[in-house]
């Protein structure tokens, strides 16, 4: 028995004293405000206090606790209150997805206890030990520097939500340990599940008995192999389900699943990988796309004898002409590698058997497109699968993919008892998708004027062993590929292409930011003039031939930045006079990006319903990953209807309760959704007006039991008790409203309406390159984006902050190695010490499609980053690195390389 205090109370406990006292509050004391991101002391999202001090608590032993005092995240609320720490992170936006937020309370918290005034270096210091993937941690550094001095609380009337900086409505049970998230949530008699996967990137098995295995471990319940599947093919394109569930005789990359083990979870646990019976034949493995490609290598897919996934293809005016006619061409190729989300919740969730349903509540971008894909696995109606999403821990387009869902469902169903599933690290870095490796040749061509002329660009993407979101890309980059420039001609082709890596998929941006580090690298000699004068604008024609009729800001991102720029460029020259080790540089990195999917169909629809006794509900299918679109398609929503936005309660993603509102990707909720969300409130209104006999300007008031609507003098009483009650949910009046993007398909030569509008930004960077070590410090950010309309500004510099987060990390640190950086004290992300001053400005162009003018910020937000870093390290320097990360060696070995020349 040990016996320690826990939030302030006695507490006595008999278990193994080598257990780790994370395991021991999550799932003996039921206390999961303290996360599992690593279990190995690299992330800290298991921040506890012990005796004050900050520790992983997934690195105390249960026996050290002995008569201590150990503080969690669930005691800092005082009776439901938020604590002023709490407070300062809600006011400040601190917290997005979440996950890491306890960690970072309980860090703050061990800083304030002994100093109520910090300065900015002792917060930085005491939260370093702490990952953060979403914010770019400069809200939360504000929320701990202002503790006690909070922003105020915004509360907008009825109709004046959009674009104010309302706190996340979501955002209380973030900071309590309220919020569940995937591995939070599970039914007391859940089984376990875990499985074996692959050691060879490219191997042929086969399996023995599973009879020993299951005589020695008697609480291993069930052994589920390919054979158990009924359909072993998965896959995000109708067209490609190249994917299996459990691997059946070979497996296509190191990491592949091919047994899964579910039962009690101390036995399955200590089964070896070493103990099932797999018998492995290893082949020689294809990890790039110049093996895949080379004749006579062996096709990783029979569908595909040449390895190639798909091919993109764009072609405009001609592109031979405009490079003869031109004064100057500058070209290059540039080379990205794998990156890994690096979401600090990894995969989790839990599925059972409810008669002949099986329902899930997972970690998930994309609750729709998983119930119809598990429906497909099982062989069921979709009707029959119902995903409950859980709180997702970051997303960043790596849980669009199938993760535990199938397996979980299988087993849940196979066995009748509930099963759940959460990914180690390793398993999550080794199984889940990446950023795409490209590897880019482009050349740009420009009149004597300065004018672009024409564009070549071609591109092979390492697409890994499944298809998951290659052809996106593949697809996406073509349309990207001259940058957010007017060019007459071009002429683009990509590749994705099939290898014995990890699947690469969806994260943020889809090939655009690597797209964007070929063509910003090129750019000319006095880049923010260069880049104004060939800025698209409205009026002007994309390389898919379509006319930009409104909101194209990347001119006036620019003229924003200009005095900025000048300054900085000034500053830079003066100190690089003075000092020859230590150089300073100023750059400049532009993007455009397409909102929604490319040319293809994808509505979201939303509905609203209000009870008998008047109160609201929206029902909201878009999955909120942390952006904020809980929020802001409330604020949207509630605009439409006439409602304060504390009016909605929100029901979101469960797919037996709202309608399909597509995936969370491609920086679509806010238009696409946000139009759903205005249309469905819209339609609210206008049955409340009729039912009330009222004009259009009318005044509404929610009482219990009636809508009071008030017009001139008049005020009309709509008694809800009369009315019948619609559906399941008990609402008596319901409004819908649905918005797809209208699109056009592409033809042959990439020509058509790709997406209904583009978000746009201009980023500058200030750095300083140590020339005798390499190293690159990024200084300061100012980042100019248009976002249309910026339906929650706090969240919009939310987005900016943490994709600028993860541009440096892709410009400077980032680079997955499979078989190598599966872990993440090897793979290394931003901490709060790497990042910069970040100085964010809202340029906002209405888009007339979008509601209320706003476009989207999710992806836009990451992709200027490391063009604008590089074309820094290039003024600081003189050195174009054209291969990501600038590492320290490969910074050293351009300079060096120069130094020769
Ligand atoms: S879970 Fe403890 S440091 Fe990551
Ligand atoms: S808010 Fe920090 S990891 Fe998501």
């Amino acid at each position: 028995m040990i016996s320690f205090r826990l939030n302030g109370k006695s507490t006595a406990l008999e278990a193994p004293p080598i257990r780790r006292l994370a395991d021991v509050l999550r799932e003996d004391l039921g206390l999961t405000a303290t996360k599992i991101g690593c279990n190995a002391g690299d992330c800290g999202a298991c921040t506890v206090l012990l005796d004050g001090k900050q520790v992983c608590a997934c690195l105390v032993p249960l026996g050290q606790l002995e008569g201590r005092d150990v503080a969690t995240a669930e005691g800092l609320a005082a009776d439901g209150a938020l604590n002023e720490l709490q407070e300062s992170f809600l006011r400040h936006g601190a917290a997005q997805c979440g996950i890491c937020t306890p960690g970072m309370l309980m860090a703050a918290a061990s800083l304030l206890r002994s100093n109520r005034r910090p300065s900015r270096d002792d917060v930085e210091d005491v939260l370093g030990g702490v990952l953060c993937r979403c914010t770019g941690y400069r809200k939360i550094v504000d929320a701990v520097l202002n503790v006690g001095s909070s922003l105020p609380s915004i509360s907008p009337k009825a109709g004046a939500a959009v674009g104010t900086s309302i706190a996340k409505l979501d955002g209380a049970a973030k900071l309590t340990g309220a919020e569940k998230y995937g591995a939070d949530s599970f039914p007391a008699d859940c089984l376990w599940l875990r499985t074996v996967r692959s050691p060879h990137a490219s191997a042929g098995f086969k399996m023995g008995s599973f009879a020993d295995l299951k005589q020695r471990h008697p609480g291993l319940v069930t052994v589920l192999t390919a054979a158990d599947v009924p359909h072993n093919a998965y896959g995000i394109y109708p067209d490609i389900k190249d994917q299996p569930v459990l691997a059946e005789s070979h497996v296509r990359y190191r990491g592949e699943a091919v047994v899964a083990l579910v039962g009690d979870r101390a036995a399955i646990e200590a089964i070896a990988d070493e103990e099932v019976p797999i018998e492995w034949h290893p082949r020689a493995a294809i990890m790039e796309p110049e093996a895949a490609l080379a004749p006579g290598a062996p096709a990783l897919h029979a569908f595909r004898p040449d390895n190639v996934l798909i091919r993109g293809f764009l072609r405009k005016g001609d592109v031979v002409a405009g490079f003869a006619a031109a004064k100057a061409v500058a070209s290059g190729s540039f080379e990205t590698p794998f990156v890994e989300h690096a979401y600090v919740e990894p995969e989790a969730g839990y599925a059972r058997r409810v008669g002949e349903r099986i329902e899930i509540f997972a970690s998930t971008q994309t609750p729709y497109m998983d119930r119809d894909e598990i429906a497909l696995i099982m062989g069921f109606d979709p009707s029959r699968i119902r995903i409950v999403p859980s709180a997702c821990g970051g997303g960043f387009g790596g849980k669009l993919d199938l993760s535990v869902q199938p397996l979980i469902a299988l087993a849940a169903w196979k066995l009748g008892r509930p099963v759940r599933w959460t990914y180690s690290r390793p398993e999550s870095m080794r199984a889940s998708t990446k950023r795409h490796p490209a590897k880019i040749q482009a050349r740009f061509a420009c009149d004597g004027a300065g004018k672009l002329m024409a564009v070549d660009f071609a591109g092979d993407f390492n697409t890994g062993a499944y298809a998951s979101w290659g052809p996106t890309v593949a697809n996406r980059v073509p349309v990207h590929a001259t940058g957010p420039y007017a060019v007459p001609h071009v002429l683009a082709r990509t590749r994705a292409i099939y290898t014995n890596c990890p699947p690469a998929g969806a994260f943020r941006g889809f090939g655009v930011p690597q797209a964007a580090i070929a063509h910003e690298t090129l750019m000319g000699l006095d880049p923010l003039e260069f880049r104004h004068l060939n800025a698209i604008r409205a009026g002007d024609a994309t390389a898919t031939g379509q006319g930009l009729v409104a909101s194209a800001g990347l001119a006036q991102c620019l003229d924003t930045l200009r005095p900025h720029w000048r300054a900085a460029r000034a500053a830079a020259e003066a100190a690089n006079r003075r000092e020859i080790v230590s150089r300073r540089g100023v750059g400049i990195g532009c993007m455009w990006y397409g909102i929604g999917n490319t040319s293809m169909s994808n509505p979201s629809s939303m509905r609203v319903g209000l009870t008998r006794d008047g109160r609201l509900t929206l029902y909201n299918g878009a999955v909120d990953i942390g952006q904020g679109s809980n929020t802001i398609i409330a604020q949207i929503c509630a605009d439409a209807l006439g409602v304060p936005v504390s009016a909605l309660h929100i029901v979101m993603g469960d797919t037996d309760r709202t309608l399909d509102a597509g995936k969370t990707s491609a920086s679509r909720q806010a238009f696409v959704s946000g139009n759903a969300a205005k249309a469905a409130g819209e339609d609210l209104r206008a049955k409340l007006l009729r039912l009330a006999n009222v004009g259009e300007g009318a005044a509404l008031e929610l009482g219990a039991g009636q809508v009071i609507l008030r017009e001139g003098g008049r005020a009309l009483t709509v008694d809800l008790a009369k009315l019948p009650a619609l559906g399941s949910e008990g609402d008596v009046l319901i409004g819908e409203g649905r918005f797809d993007p209208p699109t056009t398909p592409l033809d042959a030569d990439g020509q058509g309406i790709p997406y209904a509008t583009y978000g746009f930004a201009a980023q500058m960077a200030e750095v300083e390159v140590d020339i005798e070590l390499g190293s690159v410090k990024v200084s300061r950010i100012v980042a100019a984006h248009d976002v249309g309309r910026a339906i929650n500004p706090q969240q919009v510099e939310g987005q900016i902050h943490g994709g600028i987060a993860q541009g440096l990390g892709l410009a400077l640190m980032e680079e997955y190695l499979p078989g190598r950086s599966e872990n993440l004290h090897d793979y290394l992300i931003p901490t709060v010490g790497d990042m910069p001053e970040i100085e964010v400005i809202i340029v906002e162009d209405r888009e007339p499609l979008g509601p209320y003018g706003a476009k989207g910020i999710g992806e836009p937000a990451l992709i200027p980053t490391a063009p604008a870093i590089l074309g820094a390290i290039r003024h600081a320097t003189g050195v174009r690195i054209t291969r990501v990360p600038a590492t320290p060696d490969r910074v050293l070995t351009a300079l060096q390389r120069q130094a020769a020349e």
